[in-house]
């Protein structure tokens, strides 16, 4: 796994080169590890016919890797929810601007989420699918870091536990950057000390 500036690959473009310190895992460590999940859920819901559930935008990536290393016959929906303040996430409310086109009702449900922090988006997410009584309900999650959690959330399938850091790529966004890098990167932090001055 790459730990130092030098290893970021010359395809990254200058001003995100110059925003990240590090890179934490790197493509071929992700790829390898979503490759062993699509497997392990292809192994579970080889006759289910599972609904995949994903919130936009962060987990298209992570989506789309999933369900390729997943060579079962499957289907595949999107909610959105608006950008919530902090006060209305902790009393764990969000508000949806697009909800799933399938009806779920007696399907076999897998959500997948690219991280969870606090669990609040998704605790809350749960409940709401769980009162449209689909036959099973589970979570693949690619990052999880449990240091911040405020919900008791237990993912069937995870990929990585990540610090207590800020990262990007791989979906994962600052201000809507830096979700196409194919790895995950630490934040310099410079990088934030010169957004607060802008
Ligand atoms: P929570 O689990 O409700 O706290 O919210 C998780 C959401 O916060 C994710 O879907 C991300 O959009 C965002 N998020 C949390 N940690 C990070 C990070 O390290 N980088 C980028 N986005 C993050
Ligand atoms: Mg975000």
């Amino acid at each position: 796994m790459s730990t130092t500036k030098r290893d970021i690959p010359e395809t990254v473009p200058d001003a995100y080169r110059a925003a990240i310190a590090r890179i934490l895992i790197d493509e071929a460590t992700l790829q390898a590890r979503i490759k062993e999940m699509g497997e392990a859920i292809s192994r579970d819901y080889a006759d289910k016919n599972p609904v995949f559930v994903g919130v936009l935008k962060g987990v298209v990536f992570f989506m789309a890797d999933l369900l390729q290393a997943a060579p079962i016959p499957l289907e595949v929906d999107f909610m959105a929810i608006a950008s919530y303040s902090p006060d209305a996430r902790e009393q764990g409310y969000v508000r949806i601007t697009k909800d799933l086109d399938i009806c779920i009702e007696g399907r076999h449900v897998i959500f997948v989420e690219d991280i969870i922090d606090t669990g609040l988006t998704l605790g809350y997410l749960l409940k709401l699918l769980k009162t449209r009584n689909p036959a099973s309900l589970e979570v693949a999650v690619l990052f999880d870091r449990p240091t911040r959690r405020l919900i008791d959330v237990k993912p069937r399938y995870l990929g990585f536990h990540l610090p207590d850091m800020f990262v990007v790529g791989y979906g994962l966004d600052y201000r809507e950057q830096f979700r196409n890098m194919p790895f995950v990167a630490v934040m310099h932090p410079d990088f934030f000390k010169q957004e607060r001055r802008r």
